[in-house]
């Protein structure tokens, strides 16, 4: 049942979901599939990550951009609205007690971030944030990864943070090498000039993948992607994978990903 409908700025809104049972165990990085009700054309579930979890209330939240008809129904949604999920699907992000963790997001991609950010702090580890957008419209609920993380921004036109890209963010320029891991979720360009620059220094990357998918449990094979040992599912084998086990991500064949601060002198 949907608890609360938020809008976050730009065309993002926070949907608080409360199932009728209690939430199973999830884990950040994990989706779920989320059914448009009323809109006969949108016939397959939308793929969403996990937003957060607060167990003691019994909710979820999910971050979502309206960018086409199912997401924009979904924005429609009234408190008391009954919601149909399919969750928790996928692999999650892998955790390290490892105190120094750097996540990466842009844009809504940032949505698995916050129950990534929340579940180190949980641990005892306080995670550093940097968030992109284009604009500052593109960084949506950045109070709430202030609440849990040192948290930095950069926004392409500088309306918000640093401007540029993340990747040309001071964190990148001077404080990389501090960081043990680093996870990320956005845009597939932006991914890949972040695991290129964690490859660069040999920081092990996590990446969301977010291919377009139908089933979500590994039937229709439409959201495969390549790796070292060949075709996975995004669905059952991700979404989170490590850079370095997809093609084509690694640091030799990243080229269209050149960013400045990797540049020879
Ligand atoms: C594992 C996973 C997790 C995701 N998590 C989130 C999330 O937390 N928040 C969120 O807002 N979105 C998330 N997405 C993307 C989301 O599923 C799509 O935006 C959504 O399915 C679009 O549905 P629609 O009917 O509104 O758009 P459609 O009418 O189907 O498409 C409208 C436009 O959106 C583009 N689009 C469709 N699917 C995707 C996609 N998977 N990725 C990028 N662009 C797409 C289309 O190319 C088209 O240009 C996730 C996707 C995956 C696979
Ligand atoms: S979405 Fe159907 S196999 Fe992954």
């Amino acid at each position: 049942m949907v608890i609360e409908n938020k809008p976050v700025g730009g065309n993002n809104f926070v949907l608080i979901l409360k199932p009728v049972e209690k939430l199973p165990l999830m884990l950040p990085g994990q989706f779920c599939e989320v059914k448009v009700n009323k809109v006969p054309e949108v016939y397959l579930r939308r793929p969403f990550s996990i937003h957060n979890v607060d167990y003691d209330a019994n909710t979820l939240s999910l971050l979502i951009k309206a960018v086409g008809k199912g997401t924009t129904t979904l924005s429609g949604l009234s408190e008391g609205e009954i919601v149909n999920i399919v969750y928790p699907l996928g692999n999650g992000f892998s955790l390290t007690k490892e105190p120094n963790v750097l996540l990466v997001g842009g844009g809504c991609g940032v949505a698995p971030l916050l129950f990534l950010a929340h579940t180190f702090k949980k641990m005892g580890i306080k995670p550093v944030v940097l968030v992109g957008g284009k604009t500052a419209e593109d960084v949506p609920q950045l109070e709430a990864y202030k609440a849990v993380a040192e948290t930095h921004v950069a926004t392409e036109d500088g309306s918000l943070g640093e401007k540029g890209l993340v990747t040309q963010h001071q964190i990148f320029k001077t404080r990389l090498s501090e960081f043990k891991r680093i996870y990320t979720c956005g845009p597939e360009g932006m991914m890949k000039a972040v695991a290129k620059a964690a490859e660069a220094i040999e920081i092990p990357c996590e990446v969301s993948l977010e291919n377009t998918m139908a089933c979500g449990i590994g039937a229709c094979l439409c959201c495969v992607t390549e790796t070292t040992e060949g075709h996975k599912c995004v669905c059952t084998d991700g979404p989170v994978f490590d850079s370095r086990d997809l093609n084509g991500w690694n640091i030799d064949k990243a080229s269209e990903c050149s960013q400045p601060y990797l540049k020879s002198e």
